[in-house]
């Protein structure tokens, strides 16, 4: 048995704001941002949610698969930024959706939030016990942002992106009993996957949640926001990243040359620069997104994922790694058959 991306989506909000819109409001320039990030413009929400995001783009991924939203089973949203506590962004997208047979539920591993989330849902297919998953990364961001600090609001942006995955036999022929599309959209698979975790350094990049404010300790309600040590984050990146890719490649038997495209989550220019020297691999091999999307955590590589897919920059049989890393921290890398 093996696991498809058989349709994706995205979505992103109507506003764009770029980085000279964002040097009138604050003391920064296109200059600063563009050369130490690559990011130009980026989207942030205004009537936008998480969840009107991620219903979106999983929609248009429901489309693209050709299959119905009832068929799904099981629907996974990578977030951290929910727009409640509860219900779950999952179980909005559910309603949204009309996806009435899913079981639906968020993950919390930041800009890994998708991959944990794939890997995830290719678990629950592989043991038989779901058939179809719609799995989204989404992200309004821009509301976690301190924006009196230049330092982190400006690399940020929102949006959503979704993948539809679904079982195949061994022959590559849907597993009996499946709802249709996924046979003729069906097209490559997942060969190997390897992630982890660090929480002994999760400080380097957080965002701390609500303080207890009950009568024993009576807490000020003040909102937190997302603080980071941008370089031991670049440090991290440009060591664990590569690392990854280069285990999951050796636990799928592909050499890195055989990879049409490394699709990496899009923090910055630099760390993807970085990355591909240190593989051997063409730069070129490295699409891109963040220069008009900035880094949109979960959503980054679905995102990324779907404008190449519209783009028809993927054929069945090419071969791709996807990776994605970020808070927690966290990273999580596969190589899939398209
Ligand atoms: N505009 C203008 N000046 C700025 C801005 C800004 N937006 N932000 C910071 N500066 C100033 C600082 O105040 C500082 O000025 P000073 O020297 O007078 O004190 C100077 O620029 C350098 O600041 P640093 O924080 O040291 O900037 P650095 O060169 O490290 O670049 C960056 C920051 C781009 C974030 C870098 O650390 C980096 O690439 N980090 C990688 C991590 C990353 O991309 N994180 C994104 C999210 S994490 C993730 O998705 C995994």
């Amino acid at each position: 048995m093996t696991t498809r991306i058989i349709g994706t989506g995205s979505s992103l909000p109507k506003q764009t704001v770029t980085n000279d819109d964002l040097s009138k409001i604050m003391d920064t320039s296109d200059e600063w941002i563009s050369s130490r990030t690559g990011i130009r413009e980026r989207h942030l929400a205004k009537e936008e949610t998480t969840a009107s995001l991620s219903v979106e783009a999983a929609g248009k991924a429901l489309q693209n698969a050709g299959i119905r939203a009832e068929e799904v089973d099981l629907l996974i949203v990578a977030t951290i930024t929910g727009d409640y506590v509860t219900p779950s962004t999952a179980c909005e997208v559910q309603a949204g959706l009309g996806a009435s047979r899913a079981v639906a539920f968020d993950i919390n591993a930041a800009c890994s939030g998708f991959m944990f989330a794939l890997h995830t849902a290719h678990a629950y297919l592989q043991t038989g016990i779901y058939r179809t998953a719609l799995v989204v990364g989404a992200e309004t961001l821009s509301k976690i942002m301190d924006w009196s600090d230049r330092s982190t609001c400006v690399l940020f942006g929102d949006g959503a992106g979704a993948a539809v995955v679904r079982a195949f036999g061994e022959d590559g022929t849907e597993k009996e009993g499946m709802g249709k599309g996924g046979s003729e959209k069906g097209c490559g698979g997942l060969l190997a996957f390897e992630q982890g975790s660090d929480g002994f350094r999760g400080k380097v990049l957080a965002c701390e949640g609500r303080k207890n404010h009950n009568p024993l300790v009576q807490n000020p309600l003040v909102p937190s926001y997302v603080g980071m040590d941008g370089q031991e984050v670049y440090k991290f990146a440009v060591s664990t990243v590569p690392a990854s890719i280069l285990r999951v490649l050796d636990r799928a038997g592909v050499d890195a040359g055989e990879i049409k495209y490394f699709v990496l989550h899009q923090a910055n220019i630099r760390i993807i620069q970085s990355v591909a020297k240190r593989l051997k691999a063409d730069v070129g091999k490295f699409p891109l997104s963040l220069d008009h999307c900035g880094n949109v955590s979960a959503a980054s590589v679905p995102i990324l994922l779907d404008e190449m897919n519209q783009k028809g920059m993927l054929e069945k049989g090419d071969k791709i790694v996807m990776s994605g890393f970020g808070g927690g921290l966290t990273w999580a890398s596969a190589v899939i058959e398209w």
